[in-house]
């Protein structure tokens, strides 16, 4: 039955990790996969996540299986914090909104969703995107291209071209969008940018599919998430997945959500019914910890509040840690203008470094980056900065 099997090549992102782990050398640096650790090298358990442990902890409770939908209190949580608690959207009982495996799993859920919808519809991913993108949307039978977004010689969003592609495209066609920091290159579209994308995709009837995997990573929780909002205030159908990985450092619990916006209550009930038959047959229904945690803190005022001060000390030093590799990277010699590494926003620098370069940072150094040029710089301390410039000066 196997004998024909072919070996399937690593994943670009994670089967770096794997690589790295085999890695024996002392001085290794982790760039690779879209992760914060803190200046200690340490990845974080938040204490707000701890201090709703504990809580948890003192009823503890059955484990049950959950609603095919997730935990009810999560699911409103998400919604509130994505579309506002009080928006007319919420309120209204527009949105459907499943509790997911990660942001990927709400990716996931609305690819296969969509495919049964739309079996013929085309996806456009950003040129270029996170690489699981075009593997997940094949996968669900879709045939992937990409529209334009990077533009590497001006280091920036290539808007008119971006504009362009979405006007090309057929009415229906499928465009995910990063909401915020984009992955791997981050840069974002302005708020006004954001106006022409939302314009272009109404007048093609376009589906806008949003990738919200950082939101608290870039200016804040609601600057980040301002983007959606642009597209409900349009009155478009739109598919919104979020993860908490990140933003809660709960990376191995996979919480995520996804949701959709309809335009009555009633269409939300019966797309949600949809939705439930994918989870279903997928993987029944999700799992309780990370979600629970989740929504204990949001859903209570003083672990909200920690959250966002511990999201926001998480971006202050990710911002830090760029002005210093900028800094490092002149003072380890660099003649070129590396500033464009403080205008990107996120978690990810996209650094222009060819793939022979990473490869033989990744060789030679044992710093570790994907062959895009991508590094996560929300990896980057204060002990490992001046050995990560110092190599990326050698290989320059
Ligand atoms: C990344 O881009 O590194 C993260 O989103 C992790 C992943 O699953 O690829």
């Amino acid at each position: 039955l196997f004998s024909a099997v072919e070996m399937a090549p690593r994943d670009p992102i994670l089967g770096l990790n794997e690589q790295f782990a085999a890695d024996t050398r002392p001085n290794k640096v982790n760039l690779g996969v879209g992760v914060y650790y803190d200046d200690n090298g340490k990845l974080p358990l938040l204490q707000c996540v701890q201090a709703a442990e504990q809580r948890l902890m003192e009823k503890p409770a059955p484990r049950g299986y959950l609603p095919i939908d997730g935990i009810a209190a999560y699911d409103n949580a998400v919604k509130a914090l994505v579309f506002g608690a009080d928006s007319d959207v919420v309120r209204s009982g527009r949105v459907a909104t499943v509790q997911a495996l990660g942001g990927t799993g709400g990716l996931k859920i609305g690819a296969d969703f969509l495919k049964k919808l739309t079996p013929g519809a085309k996806v456009l991913i950003s040129d270029p995107s996170w690489e699981n993108h075009r593997a997940l949307f094949a996968n669900a039978g879709f045939a992937v291209d990409t529209y334009t977004y990077y533009d590497a010689a001006k280091r920036g969003v290539n808007v008119d071209g971006m504009l362009a592609s979405l006007r090309a495209a057929d009415a229906g066609t499928i465009v995910v969008l990063h909401a915020c920091c984009h992955n791997p290159t981050g840069y974002d579209l302005t708020p006004e940018q954001w106006d022409a994308v939302v314009a272009v995709v109404r007048e093609r009837s376009l589906v806008p599919f949003l990738d919200m995997a950082y939101q608290g990573f870039g200016h804040g929780i609601a600057e980040d998430g301002a983007a959606v909002g642009k597209f409900v205030a349009a009155g478009l159908d739109v598919f919104v997945s979020t993860s908490f990985s990140k933003s809660f450092s709960l990376y191995g619990e996979r919480v995520g959500a996804l949701s959709v916006v309809c335009a009555s209550k009633d269409e939300a009930d019966r797309v949600l019914s949809q939705l439930k038959i994918v989870v279903r047959t997928n993987y029944s229904n999700p799992p309780t910890h990370g979600a629970a945690v989740v929504a204990m803190v949001l859903n209570t005022p003083e672990l909200r509040a920690l959250w966002e001060q511990e999201l926001g000390d998480m971006r202050t030093r990710i911002k830090a840690m760029r002005q210093r590799l900028v800094d490092g990277l002149a003072a380890a010699g660099v003649r070129q203008d590396m500033s464009f590494i403080t205008q990107q926003i996120g978690m990810f620098s996209y650094s222009g470094l060819t793939k022979d370069q990473m490869v033989r940072l990744r060789t030679e150094f044992g710093v570790y980056g994907t062959d895009t040029g991508r590094m996560c710089v929300a990896a980057l301390n204060s002990r490992n900065i001046d050995y990560v410039c110092q190599s990326i000066a050698a290989v320059l």
